[in-house]
């Protein structure tokens, strides 16, 4: 199961990824009223300005705790709920010098704090992984001064990993198309694979077709689950005129079982990443 939020490069925003949890709620029949209240949505970044201006003084620059308690802690905000948090700021402590902010801030900035409180709670420096960026589309083909590989399908579909890897090794001409959620191609990916997660382009089928050569090149798709999205993707390339396309019989966990290697995502980390298409 690979991981879907947005910023570990997966398809789902936190907005979505809550409605999705809301609806799932839902069809198990458990009403609304307890499941919306816990989570509070706030812009973080407004959160963190309005934390720096107006809380820091008392609760320290890095949530270390001052003359008010350490919000940085992560076993208080473990054990805390947004709503809690948003209403001990809105209304204060009472008779602490905890002020009541609901006066002095929108209701949007209290959300916005709460929210970046919230994302304190693996720590409070947070470190983002740097998504590295899919290849361009003029790298899409491997090897292209290359031959075509030979392969030998099974079944008319199917190359296995070690014809794949030989190809690659004798620089063979192709595409490989990684197509896990895309999470799973920043972690690592089989050198050269052009992300193209199953669930991109929806409903815009054409729109696959346009960055791939249509000259013959070899299309090798692969996934994890071992085949079943790599068989998708492939039945949609067939469908719009690929001829020359595999699917790798062993998927990308095989590959790697059979000790082929794979190229790692960048393990550095930054505030700034970016997001590319989903
Ligand atoms: C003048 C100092 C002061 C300022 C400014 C202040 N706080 Fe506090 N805050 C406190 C104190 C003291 C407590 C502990 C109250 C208690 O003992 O229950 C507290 C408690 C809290 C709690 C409850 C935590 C818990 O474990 O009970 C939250 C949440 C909180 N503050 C958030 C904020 C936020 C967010 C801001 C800025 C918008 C802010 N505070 C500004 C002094 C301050």
């Amino acid at each position: 199961m690979a991981g879907f939020y947005e910023d570990i490069g997966g398809p789902l925003s936190r907005g979505q990824l809550i409605s999705m949890t809301v609806w799932l709620n839902e069809q198990a029949g458990i009403p609304l009223s307890q499941v919306r209240p816990e989570t509070v949505n706030g812009d973080v970044q407004l959160g963190q300005e309005i934390y720096e201006r107006e809380c820091s003084e008392c609760h320290g620059a890095k949530g270390e705790g001052g003359t008010g308690t350490a919000l940085g802690n992560q076993a208080m905000l473990s054990m805390t709920t947004d709503t809690f948090l948003r209403h001990a700021i809105a209304s204060g402590r009472q008779d602490t010098e905890m002020p009541a902010f609901a006066d002095k801030l929108t209701p949007e900035e209290i959300n916005g704090i709460t929210a970046f409180l919230r994302s304190r709670a693996t720590g409070w420096d947070v470190q983002k992984p740097v998504l590295r960026k899919p290849p361009a589309v003029e790298d899409y083909v491997i090897n292209p001064e290359g031959d075509p590989p030979e392969f030998t399908l099974k079944d008319g579909l199917y190359v296995m990993s070690a014809d794949l890897y030989k190809a690659m090794q004798e620089k063979r001409r192709m595409v490989i198309l990684d197509t896990r959620v895309m999470s799973l191609w920043q972690l690592s990916h089989i050198e050269g694979a052009v992300p193209l997660p199953y669930y991109y382009d929806y409903g815009n089928v054409g729109a696959l077709a346009d960055d791939l050569p249509k000259n013959g090149t070899w299309i090798v798709t692969y996934c994890e689950c071992p085949r079943a999205a790599a068989e998708s993707v492939n039945k949609r390339l067939v469908d719009l005129g690929f001829e020359n396309t595999a699917v790798l019989w062993e998927g990308a966990f095989g590959w790697v079982g059979l000790g082929y290697p794979v190229s790692h995502g960048d393990t550095t980390v930054a505030e700034k990443h970016s997001i590319e298409y989903r």
